[in-house]
């Protein structure tokens, strides 16, 4: 399995970092813009392989795409970083046209790839991907569902007081502060509903706080978070790649599942080696269907600024 990560910023390295350790890619290749960069943070993990026991060969790029020929996923994580106080939509026009082109330049080398999007507006940045690269849907993925869930776990763990490992929810909708939809009502502790151990102030509390997540972090760091998004990466590369058919909230190109069509936006799917191999339709209560529709229609709204 090889596996291109675009961007070696602090989420492309870090998502390089967490598929190597986790030793079940042959391969990582980085690929940045910026002179020796991608070189420089390829081989610093490198030297960290005896430490954390890995065999992934890791290397990087300056904006050499004929080293990513042949990957089996292409992670896209370039772009610019929101900054404190900035929404992630924001970064749409300037990430677009990056985007555009790096999934371009990765789809000439490696044409039966897989392609995570995780730059934002995530949502818009995988719509834009569907649209001027015509690759099948099963083989573009947005990445956004998965950290917000994981957001969401750590934040109903807190108010649990309960390991995290106890624990159990899922976020769908847009990867945006108002378009995610934390699913309260489904959300278990061992298999219990949250709603049997925490108020509904509470769980509305751990669902305020579940989508500010990002913009919490940015806040504290003075730039966009990379631990989580790069671990949420590496769990999805790591279902496509041992084929676990796992299910992970993705930004899936929607036709007609969830009332949606025409966009792609954060549902449920299994994971496997053909990428998204499902689309999971779950039945939502009537608030969740119309938070859905709501955060569709903000996503719509961005996608129209693409002008495609
Ligand atoms: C975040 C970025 C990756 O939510 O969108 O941290």
């Amino acid at each position: 399995m090889k596996v291109t990560v675009v961007g070696a910023g602090a989420v492309g390295a870090s998502c390089a970092e967490y598929i190597a350790i986790k030793n079940f890619a042959s391969e990582v290749v980085l690929v940045d813009i910026k002179e020796g960069f991608a070189e420089g943070k390829a081989m610093d993990l490198m030297q960290t392989s005896s430490l954390n026991g890995f065999d992934t060969k890791i290397t990087g790029t300056t904006g050499d795409y004929s080293k990513t020929a042949g990957s089996d996923v292409c992670v896209i994580t370039s772009g610019i970083a929101r900054k404190p106080g900035m929404s992630r939509d924001e970064l749409l026009g300037i990430n677009a046209s990056i985007v555009k082109m790096v999934s371009a330049s990765l789809i000439e080398q490696s044409p039966n790839t897989i392609i995570i999007v995780v730059s934002n507006p995530m949502d818009t940045m995988t719509y834009l991907v569907h649209k001027t690269t015509g690759l099948p849907k099963n083989r573009i993925i947005g990445m956004g569902g998965a950290l917000d869930s994981a957001r969401f776990k750590y934040r109903l763990a807190e108010a649990l007081e309960a390991p995290i490992s106890d624990v159990d929810g899922m976020v769908i909708g847009g990867h945006s502060d108002k378009g995610m939809v934390p699913l309260t009502r489904l959300a278990t502790r061992n298999s219990v509903s949250v709603s049997e151990f925490l108020s509904e102030e509470r769980l509305e509390q751990v669902k305020q706080d579940t989508k500010v997540g990002g913009a919490t972090l940015t806040g504290l760091l003075g730039t966009s978070a990379w631990y989580a998004p790069g671990a949420a990466v590496s769990g999805m590369v790591q279902a496509i790649a041992c084929d676990t058919k796992k299910i992970f909230p993705c930004s899936a190109l929607l036709d007609g599942e969830y009332g949606l069509s025409d966009l792609c936006i954060g549902v449920p799917v299994v994971l496997g080696k053909n990428g998204i191999e499902k689309i999971v339709s779950i039945n939502l209560s009537d608030a969740e269907k119309a938070h859905l529709a709501a955060s569709a229609e903000a996503v719509k709204n961005n996608n129209a600024s693409l002008n495609l």
